[in-house]
């Protein structure tokens, strides 16, 4: 039946294929609902969390620190702030605080949270990721956000003064932000004694954080508390060979297992949304030859760019007889909790934010996994019985991946971190306690952009429009395109395409026949300066027409997403209206609308070359346009393009493009030029 050439140590030779593929059909059964009956109460009490619980406060109490250890699944997030919520830290109008990395995440964790509670989302428990606040000044309690909006609001209360306590959740993923409010801190613990501080981490590289809070401070200041977890035993098996598509192979192992496995839910770990898509599309091929007689098989896709009503279906049990299926990426790897799990799939890569000081481009690059989230993706598969993890690649391949994932902090621009830090006037960069330190190159890069983008001046302090734009919501060179609309007059226009670059997936282009159709819908509004104009024709028919859900299906756009930039536009217009930024049209004028993208996208420059790629203006690398783009198979009049974003999978593709003018780089591009070659700026 399947041709997969899987290997397990310990269990059979090479050349095996899956091992139980003896198991009779009477043998797959289906796998039983679980928790349903019981309540919610004596499901929190099974949770590991639950014998700490005195403890816990105990430590609460004694340190300003505690660092907390414990698997995924053993409560840290959802039981740790109810333990302190209900031995009423958050009296007095306080709040309980806990950061996550990623915003769906703090969403779907918000939401679970407040069912055991037993109040309305976003009244005592709530939510805030950006351009999206689900919580109530007055009522909420418990707090879920992600780290960088924890940051952001550093920059208008600087000691965090209403929070009791604030949970730093999975520390171990060292996101950026992670690392920059560990830091903040630090530094309010110092200030602000009463604060205290919950590190949660899913690996044991516990004691570099104790270490970290206590250099400086009382050998007293932080504590470690870890919670054992029981874990099943969990068999690992190998591709024989490297696979060149794996996720076609996800597909192919996924039909294996279900066809000859006992019954369990399946995980799969792929790096992206493209990547689900195709799994689920590999997928459905193989349904229509699925026996009449066996289990069904339910298929959940699970990434950031779905609704919370979409990611909360990957927590519902599966109807009995039917074996769930959940094609994640990253994200159930620690963050979320996924009952039922008992095989793996994972195709041993992760896609990361990579960034070169030196060509000063930043880039998502798909990259080989960790050792510790290799052992963390397998250990999913264990949880509540032993399970299996297939790995979609050799075992030899285990010797060049790198033991853990070098803090974002090490590989990421960090032009808009380090505004954000002056602004809360840390300007001696130097002086910073950081967790991990940034390359001084990268440091250096930053300072560069934000003096050539005039926020910072000479002197190292920020501007006035430096301190505005530290403000804003969005990346420093949305932001400087916001203020240099006033100078282009297309303020409305700006405006919008601020807020429709920072929405994903804005046309829906199924595979196939159906695709062809609706690639005639979007060529309706194809501009031919590129994908920028492309994005405002889209959302301003999408205005015109009503914004119904029904006109987006008809033309190929997602609802969604649309919906969402119109909330992310009405925000983004208050900090305008603030600013005293105009909100002017342009009225049709492209020429000003394009000018104005350089002046945010100088440093995304790249010239078209004739085979049809492009090479960057900064670093000549050779970068290929996204199918999704308009200029996809059309050479720019002019052979000069600025982009939006950068990705690198097997290649280094840029998306979102728009049409400009050489010279118009200079304009924007000169002082930095001029810092490289040593000649002095004006
Ligand atoms: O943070 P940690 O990984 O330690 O665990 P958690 O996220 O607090 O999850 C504890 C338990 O809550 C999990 O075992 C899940 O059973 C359950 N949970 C859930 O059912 N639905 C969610 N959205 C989140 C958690
Ligand atoms: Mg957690």
């Amino acid at each position: 039946m399947s041709t997969l050439q899987f290997w397990k140590p310990g269990t059979s030779g090479p050349g095996s294929s899956l091992d139980r593929a003896t198991e009779t059909e009477e043998n797959v059964v289906p796998s039983a609902p679980s928790s349903g009956a019981i309540s919610i109460q004596s499901a929190r009490e099974r949770l590991p969390i639950f014998k700490h619980r005195e403890k816990l406060l105990y430590c609460m109490e004694k340190y300003g620190v505690v660092i907390l250890v414990g698997q995924t699944g053993s409560g840290k997030t959802t039981q740790l702030p109810q333990y302190l919520y209900e031995a009423g830290w958050a009296a007095d109008g306080n709040i309980i605080a806990c950061t996550q990395p990623r915003r769906v995440s703090a969403t779907s964790v918000a939401n679970r949270v407040a069912t055991e509670v037993g109040t309305i989302l976003g009244e005592e428990v709530g939510y805030t990721i950006r351009f999206e606040d689900v919580s109530d000044k007055q009522k909420t309690r418990i707090l879920y956000l992600t780290d960088g909006m924890l940051f952001r609001e550093t920059l208008v209360d600087p000691l965090l003064s209403r929070y009791s306590v604030i949970m730093i959740d999975e520390a171990h993923e060292r996101s950026i932000y992670t690392d920059l409010i560990l830091g903040l801190l630090k530094k309010i613990r110092r200030k602000r004694p009463s604060l205290r501080i919950i590190v949660s981490s899913a690996t044991l590289d516990a004691t570099g954080f104790r270490d970290y809070f206590c250099a400086g401070n009382s050998p007293d200041e932080a504590t470690i508390v870890s919670l054992e977890g029981r874990m099943y035993p969990v068999e690992v098996a190998y591709l024989q060979e490297p696979t060149a598509d794996y996720v076609r192979k996800a597909a192919e192992t996924v039909w294996s297992i279900h066809m000859q496995q006992s019954a369990g839910d399946i995980l799969v770990f792929l790096t992206g949304r493209e990547e689900i898509e195709r799994c689920l599309q590999e997928l459905s091929e193989y349904l229509p030859t699925l026996p009449r007689n066996a289990p069904r098989l339910k298929v959940l896709a699970l990434h950031a760019g779905l609704t919370t009503d979409e990611q909360l279906a990957v927590f519902e049990p599966a109807d009995r007889g039917t074996r769930k299926v959940i094609i994640s990426t990253n994200i159930a790897e620690a963050s979320v909790t996924i009952e039922g799990i008992k095989f793996v799939v994972d195709s041993g890569f992760v896609k990361i934010r990579t960034y070169n000081p030196t060509s000063a481009l930043s880039s998502l690059a798909t990259v080989p996994v960790s050792l510790a989230s290799a052992t963390q993706r397998a250990g999913r598969a264990g949880r509540t019985s032993a399970g299996i993890c297939y790995r979609l690649y050799p075992e030899s391949a285990l010797r060049s991946m790198p033991a853990t994932t070098p803090p974002e902090i090490t590989r990421t621009d960090l032009t808009t971190p380090i505004l954000q830090l002056k602004s809360l006037g840390v300007d001696d960069l130097m002086k910073f306690e950081w967790v991990t330190g940034p390359p001084a190159e990268a440091v250096l890069r930053a300072l560069e952009n934000l003096v050539a983008a005039g926020m910072v001046g000479e002197d190292g302090r920020l501007t006035v429009v430096g301190e505005k734009v530290a403000e804003c919501p969005v990346e420093v060179n949305i932001a400087r395109m916001l203020f240099a609309s006033k100078e282009y007059k297309c303020g409305e226009e700006m405006l919008t395409i601020a807020a429709m670059t920072a929405v994903q997936d804005v046309f829906v282009i199924p595979d196939g026949a159906a695709g062809a159709l609706a690639e005639l819908e979007r060529r309706k509004f194809t501009a031919e300066e590129g994908d920028h104009l492309t994005l405002l024709n889209a959302y301003n028919a999408f205005a015109r027409y009503g914004r119904a859900a029904s006109w987006c299906k008809a033309h190929a756009l997602s609802f969604r997403a649309m919906s969402r930039a119109v909330s992310i536009r009405a925000q983004l217009k208050k900090y305008m209206q603030r600013f005293g930024l105009p909100l002017e049209s342009c009225q049709g004028d492209a020429r000003r609308l394009r000018e104005c993208l350089v002046s945010g996208y100088w440093r995304n420059g790249a010239r078209w070359v004739a085979d049809g790629t492009y090479r960057s203006v900064r670093g000549n690398v050779t970068l290929h346009v996204h199918p999704n783009s308009v200029l996809f198979t059309r050479k720019p009049r002019s052979g000069w393009v600025v982009f939006h974003e950068m990705e690198e999978t097997k290649k280094t593709q840029i998306r979102i493009l728009t049409e400009i003018e050489p010279d118009w780089l200079l304009k924007y591009g000169h002082s930095f030029r001029d810092k490289h070659t040593g000649v002095a700026v004006s």
